[in-house]
């Protein structure tokens, strides 16, 4: 068999793997019958220039000291994922455990993030996770090795940190975004009905230079952990997501 044919034929053996795994973030009864067509794969025209200007983008990320969050963090969190991704997940701002690592959702909310994805064959490898600010927002700024000590981020912090965002999106170029939150969805959106109201209607998000993207708002996974009836939502979210990357 030729090289490329048993490529793309492992390849289709890791996505049915991926597919077929069990997730238990759904309660067992309230979980739907998974679908099973595999999504196709991530365009990949220019994956070194974008992975190139993705890392110069976290230099600057790194240095930066626009608000004052920029002062109290341990480590800035620009974010995590593929540079061809085609669907970006995008949360409030990082936590105690993200500001210590440097990477976004790793908590025990990234953990069950990790499982929503999982459920409908994605993962932090194939999609790219950021954040409205990248730094740890803290009530306490004094006090990085606190836990307990986040905040939401103010509108302020989420507009000094917009271009960073806009940048990443414009190089990733996904197809679709999804908020998580109701912060994430004001920041992109602004101020409109509450996420209780939109959840789970498509709208538009456009980044200062870039292209419209179809823009997906669900609940936080911090929700879902601290009400499991939100999962059976998020649930009906994540298979209009899957039907959209499948539709393309
Ligand atoms: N919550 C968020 O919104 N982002 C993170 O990175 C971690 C927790």
């Amino acid at each position: 068999m030729a090289r490329t044919e048993l490529t793309k034929l492992a390849k289709e053996l890791r996505r049915r793997v991926e597919l077929s795994s069990e997730s238990d973030w759904l309660a067992a009864g309230s979980r739907p019958a998974a679908t099973t067509a595999p999504i196709p794969p991530a365009k990949n025209k220019e994956e070194g220039s974008r992975t190139e200007r993705l890392a110069a983008l976290s230099k600057k990320i790194h240095a930066c000291r626009l608000c004052s969050l920029g002062a109290s963090r341990l480590n800035a969190v620009p974010g995590v994922g593929s540079a061809e991704a085609r669907v970006m997940f995008i949360g409030e701002g990082p936590g105690f455990d993200e500001d210590h690592k440097g990477e976004p959702f790793i908590g025990r909310s990234g953990q069950l993030l990790d499982k929503i994805m999982e459920s409908i064959g994605l993962s932090r490898q194939t999609v790219y996770i950021a954040n409205t600010v990248k730094c740890h927002p803290m009530k306490d700024p004094s006090n990085p090795e606190a836990r307990g000590n986040d905040r939401p981020p103010t509108p302020e912090e989420m507009a000094a940190c917009r271009p960073f965002l806009d940048e990443q999106i414009n190089i990733i170029e996904p197809k679709i975004i999804v908020t998580l939150g109701a912060s994430a969805l004001k920041a992109m959106l602004g101020d409109g009905p509450p996420i209780t109201k939109v959840r789970g209607q498509w709208r538009e998000y456009r980044p200062a230079g870039g292209a419209a993207v179809k823009l997906l708002p669900t609940f936080h996974p911090a929700a879902l952990l601290r009400d499991p009836n939100l999962k059976k939502d998020v649930w009906t979210d994540m298979k209009n997501l899957k039907k959209e990357l499948e539709s393309e």
